[in-house]
């Protein structure tokens, strides 16, 4: 069989209408927005509507990316929708998002690997392309972390914010789309960012409820550490295993968790905060869709041109990390 890379041909974004300001999440708890701006780099976020969950923003932002790749629903023969707030445990959001795409049979899945979770999904879906047991597939990132976090903890509140992103996979053109990706996991710092109850673990009990226990928890410090040793691993990483150097991406598309964890990346490894690209002060941390938005964006802005080598690189639960070298293929 003729082995391809996969390209991504369309991207799509879905961010709610909703604007949380810095001044609004410090009513809440014990903030202030000049501390949030200063040490985050965040001064907005979005938040999903009441009744907006992850699979209403995901499918939104898959049916975008399918046309700007000239698609329709009916080509696609996958759908990865990476989440860490699915709609419910089960069914899969994927599956969610299938039958509202008005599709039936096509095969769906999520993936959970935290804020990784997009590059996770990205580098599986490239593996269905490269095989070539399918064509077209659809990897979603989708997040509504609002749902569960503790209004009065300031270490998670100031940082999330809501929304999805999408993209198209196909065979790519020789030479062009994922060159290489790698993945890493250390399963012992699973501590630092999870979500006790509602799992087979800690059942959802009024006790469990009572402790908030069913809410998001994080150790900042200890999060923003791995991240800062684990970004630069996994960008130099996937760069030698495809034997390119620094110098020659144009561009990187960063998780957008914290400015200050850019800036230390940024500082490391000797690279110009211009070749990153920032929107997390405009949606703050969205999880697993925060790649997909900040590709989304570097594309509009024209950022990102045929031929351009990028590298999306992502952390985050679990914990988990990983990059992806490609080289872009315009239509
Ligand atoms: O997507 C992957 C998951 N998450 C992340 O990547 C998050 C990574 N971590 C972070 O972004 C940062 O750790 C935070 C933004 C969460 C916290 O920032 P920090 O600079 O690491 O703060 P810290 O926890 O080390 O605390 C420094 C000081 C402390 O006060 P003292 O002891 O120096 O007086 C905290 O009590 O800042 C205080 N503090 C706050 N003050 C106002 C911590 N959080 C806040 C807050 N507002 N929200």
């Amino acid at each position: 069989m003729d082995k391809k890379n996969a390209a991504i041909t369309g991207v799509g974004i879905c961010v709610p209408n909703q604007v949380l300001t810095n001044d609004e999440v410090a009513k809440y708890t014990k903030t202030t927005a000049e501390w949030i701006e200063s040490r985050t780099g965040i001064s907005k976020r979005r938040i999903a509507s009441p009744e907006q969950a992850a699979s209403d923003l995901g499918v939104i932002a898959a049916e975008q990316a399918l046309t700007n790749a000239g698609l329709s629903a009916k080509d696609v023969d996958l759908i990865i929708a990476a989440t860490a707030t699915p709609d419910m445990l089960f069914p899969a959001t994927a599956c969610i998002i299938q039958h509202k795409l008005g599709l039936k049979n096509t095969a769906a899945f999520d993936l959970e690997a935290g804020c990784s979770g997009f590059i996770y999904a990205l580098n599986v879906g490239s593996h269905f392309i490269t095989s070539g047991q399918y064509r077209t597939v659809l990897v979603i990132g989708t997040e509504v972390l609002s749902r569960l976090l503790d209004w009065e903890d300031r270490e998670t509140s100031v940082i999330m914010g809501d929304g999805a992103g999408a993209v198209v996979l196909q065979p790519a053109l020789p030479g062009y789309g994922i060159l290489s990706c790698c993945l890493g996991a250390d399963g012992s710092g699973g501590e630092y960012l999870r979500l006790p109850a509602g799992g087979s673990r800690m059942p959802i009990t009024h006790q469990a409820i009572d402790q908030k226990m069913h809410l998001f928890k994080m150790n900042g410090p200890e999060v923003f550490r791995f991240a800062m040793q684990k970004v630069p691993e996994a960008i130099n990483q996937v760069l030698a295993l495809s034997q390119t150097s620094l110098e020659e991406v144009s561009l990187i598309v960063p998780h957008q968790a914290n400015l200050r964890i850019l800036e230390a990346v940024a500082r490391v490894m000797d690279i110009s905060m211009d070749k990153f690209i920032v929107n997390m002060d405009r949606y703050g941390n969205t999880s697993s869709a925060s790649i997909p938005i900040a590709l989304y964006e570097a594309l509009a802005e024209g950022r990102i041109n045929h031929g351009d080598h990028i590298v999306l690189t992502g952390f985050g639960a679990g914990l988990t990390w990983g990059s992806i070298h490609m080289c872009w293929q315009a239509k």
